[in-house]
């Protein structure tokens, strides 16, 4: 079968190198791929969103199965055009991938299937919105409706704060259409899980715990990125609060899925907050994470297009998943300056003694070749990835590997996969 993947990041490196071990597999492309991603798939020049494209190149080329990475595209609508058209693919059609592009979609969804969240309103107007702020405690947290590459969440300290941030989603539109409507909700405590379910539209498997570290510093501080590393398992997600998120999130966003009519086929992944009173949903994702697929897939035993095509036949219940025991650890290795302004085209040297490794992994992210080497492309680079015997082992493995690879500027957070250490 011949397989094409939508994106070009970590998560599709690692998609790409999970696909690639498939016996069913006979060739993969990648549109638009990086250059590691290039050592596994033949890269094809088409953006994630020229959906006319992607569709004539898989009919072109008899695609089999198309897996789709980024929320872009499925916002866009590529799962239905390419049902429409008769072809095979891995995701949520536009209408259910809402639960992503609409925060006040996935909002209002939770509070009528009881799914715990945070205390919220959402307003068109900003008059409105400040109004609301008036009553919060702080910090409160914002949140335009729309996609906004990761950056439309702005954790307010003070009421001053707020009245910016909403003047410059609502009025200066920082984030155009995406900013119209916004969300207003309450600070939580507590420690950030990410959890992935393959869904069917009637059933679920449920993947292992992964942690993230947003900010871009140590200790979390700093701007919010897209993700600065990830580590699986995740300690914290115990078997009493994973009992609690089948019962109290995945079971209630089924049956809701069902009384509203709606189909969902692909990867959920809900961001939760596990507070003192249990875990809480900050909102859900329909594609799966980066960097947390770097750490997930290289655990995952099955073959991953039975999965996929279980998934999109409605058969996940004669699926069981197995994990390796081993933990994974992966760093993100990021251009000087992300997540604000970054130079790009910057030789990377030192990868190729990871080419036979079996537990360092290097899933490129913003990279490309120029003259036949492997230069920076991105803001997130390189996610240097390790698998160990337990997560301290992993731990030391990725950072050894991270210190054999240079490229000038590259920083990255020395205390990824710490907070599963401690406790
Ligand atoms: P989201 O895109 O909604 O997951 O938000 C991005 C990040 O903002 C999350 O990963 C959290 O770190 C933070 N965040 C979002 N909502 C809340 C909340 N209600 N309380 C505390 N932090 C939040
Ligand atoms: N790592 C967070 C995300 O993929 O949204």
């Amino acid at each position: 079968m011949k397989i094409l993947v939508i994106g070009s990041g970590g998560r599709e490196h690692a998609l790409v190198w999970k696909l690639k071990q498939s016996p069913r597999v006979t060739k993969i492309f990648c549109a638009p791929g990086n250059a590691g991603i290039g050592t596994l798939a033949t890269n094809v020049p088409i953006s994630v969103t020229d959906l006319a494209g992607l569709l004539k190149f898989a009919q072109d080329e008899k695609i089999g199965l198309t897996v789709v990475g980024p929320d872009d595209a499925l916002a866009a609508g590529i799962v239905d055009l390419f049902q429409k058209n008769g072809l095979r693919i891995f995701g949520p059609t536009r209408a259910a991938a809402r639960f992503e592009s609409s925060k006040i979609f996935a909002k209002e969804f939770m509070q009528r299937h009881g799914i715990p969240t945070a205390a919220s309103g959402h307003f068109s107007k900003s008059e409105e919105a400040h109004a609301f702020c008036q009553k919060m405690k702080y910090p409160v947290v914002i949140k335009a409706d729309g996609l906004a590459l990761g950056k439309g969440v702005v954790i307010a300290e003070s009421s001053d704060m707020a009245a910016k941030t909403i003047y410059r989603i609502m009025e200066q539109k920082q984030f155009g259409e995406a900013g119209s409507n916004i969300v207003i909700e309450e600070f939580l405590r507590g420690q950030e899980c990410s959890i992935h379910a393959l869904v069917d539209g009637k059933n679920y498997l449920l993947f292992p715990g992964a942690q993230d570290h947003k900010q871009v510093f140590d200790g979390d501080r700093g701007p919010n990125t897209g993700g600065m590393g990830t580590f699986s398992p995740a300690k914290i997600l115990t078997p009493e609060i994973e009992g609690r998120v089948h019962r109290e999130v995945m079971q209630p966003f089924l049956k809701g899925l069902q009384a509203e009519g709606i189909t969902f086929q692909g990867l959920l992944f809900p961001g939760l907050m596990l507070t003192s009173g249990g875990p809480s949903v900050l909102e859900f994702n329909c594609r799966f994470g980066d960097p947390e697929t770097q750490v997930l897939l290289p655990r995952l035993k099955n073959d991953l297009v039975d999965l996929m095509e279980a998934t999109i036949d409605g058969a996940l219940d004669r699926q069981s998943i197995i994990w390796d025991d081993r933990a994974t650890v992966c760093v993100v290795m990021a251009s000087g300056g992300y997540p604000g302004d970054y130079q790009k085209g910057l030789p990377i040297t030192g990868l190729e003694q990871f080419e036979e490794s079996d537990d360092v992994i290097i899933f490129h992210a913003g990279t490309k070749l120029d003259n036949g080497k492997v230069v920076t492309a991105g803001g997130r680079v390189l996610g240097v990835t390790a698998l160990g015997a337990d997560l301290r082992t992993a731990q030391a493995r990725a950072y050894e590997a991270v210190a054999r690879i240079h490229f000038e500027g590259c920083h990255y957070r020395t205390d990824i996969a710490q907070k599963g250490l401690v406790g």
